[in-house]
């Protein structure tokens, strides 16, 4: 079954997240749809929802603590208030944006693996490294998984290439058949593909056998598009 993922990035308040989470719910209740969903909103937006066994609430960051003197930042006390143990760690704008390290994206990983957490942990090279070859991005891209343990059992991982996040420029399905190809020689957890994934070309993109499913951002913010990607991916 493949998998579909929605980031939310700095989108939706607390009050417009609830209707979305609402409208998935019914919409996958309705369509008795099994597809692994997995929803990230804003911190601010987290809540208690009740949910379909298939679709999960996980947050976009979490620092490496229960709780203490890091402003800013949330840790486990704020993510068991609503029984949260899903995360994304190293998502390209969290690296390039914030300035986040492999480093901290290494303790993360391995705070939240120790207390069991499902953890989608992204990849993707810069638009300079994939100038360079196939070669120097797989290089890059393993680069960044130096440090994390990719046996570990509830892992997923991302690729999202920096230079198809929002710009509406989608991998070829070459492209990402070479990376994702290369990937699955060493990594067994599924691996996700995002950037620039948008109803017109979910489809295509999961036809590729080493793609297990996609993490979304633009075109997954407007419930009605993201429903028509859940019904997508429950088909492919
Ligand atoms: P877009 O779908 O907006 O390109 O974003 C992809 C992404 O970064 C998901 O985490």
């Amino acid at each position: 079954m493949k998998i579909i993922a929605s980031n939310f990035k700095t989108n939706h308040t607390r009050a417009s997240t609830k209707d979305f989470v609402a409208q998935v719910k019914q919409f996958v209740v309705q369509k008795d749809i099994q597809t692994p969903i997995y929803i990230f909103p804003p911190a601010t937006a987290l809540d208690s929802f009740e949910l379909p066994k298939n679709v999960t609430l996980g947050v976009q960051n979490a620092y490496p603590t229960k709780n203490g003197s890091f402003t800013g930042e949330i840790g486990t006390e704020q993510l068991d208030e609503f029984g949260i143990k899903t995360v994304l760690i190293g998502h390209s704008e969290r690296r390039h944006v914030l300035g986040e390290s492999q480093k901290i994206s290494i303790e993360k990983f391995n705070f939240y693996k120790e207390l069991g957490y499902n953890i989608i942990y992204c990849i993707g090279e810069k638009l300079e490294v994939k100038e360079q070859g196939v070669d120097k991005t797989l290089e890059y891209c393993f680069g960044q998984l130096d440090g994390i343990d990719i046996s570990y059992e509830n892992l997923i991982i991302a690729y999202e290439p920096v230079w198809a996040i929002g710009t509406g420029v989608v991998a070829t399905t070459e492209d990402i058949s070479t990376i994702h190809n290369a990937l699955k020689q060493k990594i067994d957890s599924p691996i996700l593909y995002g950037g620039s994934v948008k109803p017109s070309n979910l489809a295509e993109i999961l036809k590729i056998e080493s793609v297990d499913g996609s993490l979304i951002g633009t075109s997954s913010w407007e419930i009605e598009s993201f429903q028509q990607m859940i019904e997508i991916t429950s088909k492919a």
